[in-house]
């Protein structure tokens, strides 16, 4: 198998598909592998390195997409790369489908084997690609939040901690699950109130007990999330149907209830966004402002932190990519069930029914 590793275009990101580490693994496996020069610089990660560990460098994208029969990324592909796909080549990446209508037609009219990170699954159903991701777009919501907060760059003036003697921001998570959970912990963390909304009890009996007070848990009904929301000083959507488009959770009513220079972080947005007035903002412009509300909205948040993201995704995916090379994907997808619950497309078709369901497929 010969595995593709193109430079990722998306703007801002600096994350890389496949460290030296699992490149030696794959290649040690039986695997040829293909790396765009410079592919791993964002990350910290040198051709040296690549080479060292057994790839062959190659100087242009277009090569990288005409050579392999597997492509690995990490976002999905853009309209510039709709072209370099090629009819019925494999593709392991993150693709975010039930968004992505455009990409989806593209897929099938292909014949793309497409593999979606974000729908791969463990033995006890949850989403072992996700996970990381979610964990650390949770974990820079709250950083992200803090910065637009600040005076200079169009925010309150609150300072998430305060000091003694001072009200702390609010921060209200909707969506209690990996990235919510982490969100909760950094904002907790910084000495701010925070309130988390869910509407599975377990979580937010899980975050009651980790907290013991400190988190105010409730029910994500209207009522909650109305009074919720206009008491927050920074809001973070963190909800997920998994494979779904994102629910709207919060209405463009709450959000005109905000206070001025408050923050809205929509983690969601990969998904289309789980708050009314958000629509996707990219790292070179990442905010807009709406009912003087300032919304941030950006779906490949882990770019920020390339070094760590790309270690935190790789070691994620570096056993079903060793399952993809050591066994074939025929053999691969029969026997890990979780691993076949990520084919998004196949054979022209929609084969995952959450993604059918969201582009009016099923
Ligand atoms: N923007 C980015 O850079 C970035 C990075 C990583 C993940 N994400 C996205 O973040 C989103 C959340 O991912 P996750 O891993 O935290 O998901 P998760 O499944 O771990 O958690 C989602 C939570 O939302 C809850 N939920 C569903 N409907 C709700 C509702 N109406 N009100 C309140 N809660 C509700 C679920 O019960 C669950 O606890 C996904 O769309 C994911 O793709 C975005």
């Amino acid at each position: 198998m010969k595995i593709g590793v193109p430079k990722e275009i998306k703007i801002g990101e600096t994350r890389v598909s496949m460290t030296p580490s699992l490149c030696r693994r794959c290649v040690a496996l039986g695997a040829e592998v293909v790396v765009q020069k410079s592919a791993g610089f964002t990350a910290g990660f040198t051709d040296a390195e690549y080479r060292a560990a057994g790839a062959t460098l190659v100087s242009s994208a277009a090569k990288v997409w005409a050579q392999a029969d597997l492509i690995l990324k990490v976002k999905e592909p853009l309209p510039a790369e709709y072209g370099r796909l090629r009819a019925g080549q494999m593709l392991f990446t993150y693709l975010h489908l039930a968004a992505g209508a455009e990409l989806a037609q593209v897929l099938l009219r292909k014949r793309i084997l497409g593999i979606a990170y974000e729908t791969v699954e463990a033995n006890d159903g949850s989403y072992p690609l996700l996970k990381p991701m979610s964990q650390i777009a949770g974990r820079l919501a709250i950083q992200v939040g803090a910065y637009f907060l600040q005076s200079q760059h169009g925010g309150s003036g609150v300072l998430l901690g305060g000091i003694p003697g001072t009200l702390p921001g609010h921060v209200v998570v909707v969506g209690a699950g990996n990235s919510g959970a982490h969100a909760v912990q950094m904002a907790a963390g910084m000495g701010a109130r925070v309130t988390v909304l869910d509407l599975d009890t377990r979580k937010l009996e899980a975050l009651d007990s980790e907290y013991r007070g400190r988190v105010v848990t409730l029910m994500s009904n209207p009522a909650n999330l109305e009074a919720s929301v206009a008491d927050a000083d920074l809001l973070i959507g963190a909800v997920l149907i998994p494979a779904a488009k994102a629910p709207i959770v919060v209405s463009k009513k709450m959000v005109a209830q905000m206070r001025p220079g408050s923050v809205i972080v929509d983690i969601a947005i990969d998904q289309g966004g789980c708050i009314e007035t958000i629509r996707p903002t990219s790292h070179e412009e990442p905010v807009y402002e709406q009912h003087g509300v300032i919304h941030y909205a950006v779906p490949n948040m882990p770019a920020l932190v390339g070094r760590t993201s790309t270690m935190g995704l790789t070691q994620a995916t570096e056993p079903f990519v060793a399952t993809l090379v050591q066994k074939g994907v025929e053999r691969a997808l029969a026997e890990h069930p979780g691993l076949a619950k990520g084919v998004n497309t196949r054979d022209g078709k929609v084969v995952c029914g959450a993604v059918a369901k969201a582009l009016g497929y099923a």
